[in-house]
């Protein structure tokens, strides 16, 4: 079968059909998402938190996301694969994201970038665009601006919903053909959603708009103290943690390895 694309997206709005995105950042987990269903894998640049250790995106490379992002695509068959594109790669000018968006696309074969911000990247996502390169959204709270913010908090509330909403429309004209929403009061996802034809994707706002996506290590519960908008499906932090002191105790108890362990 054939990757999902963007055009697949889009038709999905119209006939009304909701969607789920995942992160992904290795070869073998985003096998097992690709082979459940997941039509849309970002590597995002959550990596720099999830992966990498570091209290924020900001530190983030593009050094650090081609790798994973090649594994994300050599592990995937079905799946679109997203590549974030890092704090630094994309602002000072569209020749600069265009740069930075060929080598997601042509090392490690990324089918899309994500970018965020509104209004002020206009002329990056139109550069992206008339080059070819399909261009996710993300407005909201943006974490690449977490020091503007003071924080990871609610974005959009009051009057700077209005302005979310202008960013939204403005990067629909310049040809985004989806838009992250994260940490937005559910009420303004949903006006959005209904504003714009291309997909929403939601992240703690609500459930109105076409998609989801979650940071996969969240909903497996492997986060220590995860966000309020996240839902936890597994408890994979408790798996591994009995794993981890089975295994041990096994080999200091001489269980393991045992006979059908050992080649004759
Ligand atoms: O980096 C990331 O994982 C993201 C999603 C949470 C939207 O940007
Ligand atoms: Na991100």
């Amino acid at each position: 079968g054939r990757r999902v694309t963007v055009r697949d997206l889009a038709a999905a709005k119209e006939r009304g059909e909701r969607w789920a995105m995942l992160t992904a950042y290795d070869a073998m987990t985003a096998g097992v998402f690709d082979a459940a269903g997941i039509p849309v894998l970002l590597v995002g640049d959550s990596a720099g938190m999830v992966v990498y250790g570091h209290e924020s995106t900001l530190p983030v490379t593009i050094d650090d996301l081609l790798p994973l992002t090649a594994a994300v695509v050599r592990g995937s068959s079905r799946a679109l694969v997203v590549a974030d594109l890092p704090f630094g790669s994309y602002q000072s000018s569209p020749a600069q994201a265009l740069e930075s968006a060929a080598r997601f696309m042509k090392e490690a074969g990324a089918h899309a970038v994500k970018l965020e911000g509104g209004r002020r990247i206009l002329p990056q996502v139109e550069a992206l665009v008339s080059a070819g390169v399909p261009v996710m959204a993300h407005l909201g709270l943006t974490p690449q601006s977490v020091n503007v913010f003071g924080g990871y908090r609610v974005q959009g509330r009051g009057q700077a919903g209005d302005e979310l909403m202008a960013d939204a429309k403005d990067l629909e004209r310049a040809g985004a053909f989806s838009l992250v929403l994260e940490c937005v009061p559910g009420d303004l996802a949903q006006r959005v959603t209904t504003s714009l034809a291309i997909p929403t994707i939601g992240i703690g706002a609500g459930p109105a708009t076409d998609a989801q996506v979650l940071v996969w290590q969240d909903l497996m519960g492997l986060t220590p103290r995860p966000a309020k908008f996240v839902k936890q499906y597994a408890d994979l932090a408790a798996t591994m943690d009995r794993a981890a002191r089975a295994y041990a105790d096994d080999v200091r108890s001489g269980a393991f390895p045992a006979p059908e362990h050992t080649y004759s």
